[in-house]
């Protein structure tokens, strides 16, 4: 029973008048809608909805969730302070400025990156930032492209008055505006900034968000009350962004690799009827330490199994039976100069690490 209910229950068997619990009612409701624009960091926001796992969590928890792309960013959080949506992307920063400056009080849900260099202010043609004295900058207004700049200018003793003017210009309209001749510079996000620098052999990056880690960060905010109110929503929304987070795409030759804490070994539940079945056959709740695996390819059937390292304590008597003989991995210690390249983690790592390879062969869905 939800807390709406019991306060209704509540009121009735009472005999209250019905002014003194409607402060209190949640407002819950079944049907929500997220709203989000195009970003490097947001574009699995497009993925949740056309692959049906944003559904699926929705329906796990016996509501719908609207992923809807609104090809303006700042038009997407006004959309959402109005009220048109339930959650934005939008970074840290927009946030506070926009919804939560106008009175819309407002919760980081998600926070799916940091900015590592996806802002940029990009000059046409030869300088650095200090070169900008003078001249018009584009960008979307009072947004984190604005901010990006204040940081960049203050690095050089510059401030906004210095420059020539600074130009309202939307992202969907930055490729377009970049390419015409009185535009000499522009702050902007990726893919927009790989857009400008891959095609214009001017375009001259002075500055990026790389060079203040971790202060522009990249989230789905949602309206606080209504999260409060329904945390089905918040539950099913997070549920289906980390299932999106846990996917991973094999190379054209097969190969996979990731990097990830080596795990240990756990119990199951051992109150209730599992551990009175534990109990009653003389057997510990133990699993030995694994990893969990889903494996899809086109034409194969879907496996989804758990590899153990061949040195656990508990390998020959894991209590759910796990284990078997070509489920079995072995850890072999490296060297930190060993580490591989092309990690996210690579040149990164100081200690020796654990290194694994594992195989997965699948069957032919027709085998
Ligand atoms: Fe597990």
């Amino acid at each position: 029973m939800t807390l709406k209910n019991i306060l209704s229950a509540t009121a009735l068997s009472a005999g209250l008048v019905s002014a003194l619990a409607a402060p209190l009612a949640a407002e819950e409701k079944t049907d929500f809608k997220l709203a989000w624009s195009i970003y490097v960091g947001w574009m699995p926001w497009g993925y949740l909805e056309d692959s049906g796992i944003m559904n699926k969590w929705a329906d796990k928890y016996g509501i719908t969730v609207d992923i809807v792309q609104i090809n303006d960013y700042v038009e997407s959080i006004n959309q959402y302070t109005a009220g048109a949506f339930d959650g934005v992307s939008a970074t840290n920063m927009d946030t506070l400025s926009i919804p939560s400056g106008g009175g819309v009080d407002t919760t980081a849900l998600i926070i799916g990156d940091y900015s590592n260099g996806n802002d940029a202010v990009i000059l046409k043609g030869e300088g650095g930032l200090a070169d900008l004295k003078g001249k018009p900058v584009n960008l979307v207004e009072l947004s984190v492209s604005h901010y990006l700049l204040a940081r960049g200018l203050e690095t050089v003793g510059l401030e906004e008055a210095d420059l020539d003017a600074v130009i309202n210009t939307s992202d969907a309209d930055m490729i377009a505006a970049y390419a015409t001749s009185d535009v000499e510079a522009v702050v902007t996000w990726n893919p927009l900034v790989s857009e400008i620098t891959g095609s214009n052999p001017d375009a001259n990056v002075l500055f990026d968000s790389s060079m203040f880690p971790g202060e522009i960060l990249d989230l789905m905010v949602v309206n606080t009350e209504t999260l409060a109110d329904n945390p089905a929503f918040g539950k099913a929304v997070a549920g289906a962004w980390y299932e999106v987070m846990g996917l991973m795409a094999a190379g054209d030759d097969g190969r996979y690799s990731f990097t990830t804490v080596k795990p240990v070994e756990y119990t199951v539940p051992s109150d209730g009827p599992v551990g009175d079945i534990l109990r009653a056959c003389g057997r510990h709740p133990w699993r030995p330490s694994h990893l969990h695996y889903i494996v899809k390819a086109p034409g194969y059937r879907t496996l989804v199994t758990e590899i153990f390292p061949e040195d656990d304590p508990y390998l020959d008597q894991d209590t759910v039976f796990g284990v078997r003989d070509d489920l079995v991995m072995r850890y072999h210690k490296k060297q930190a100069s060993d580490f591989p390249h092309g990690m996210a983690l690579s040149g990164k790592v100081t200690e020796p690490f654990l290194h694994v390879e594992f195989d997965v062969t699948l069957a032919t869905e027709t085998g």
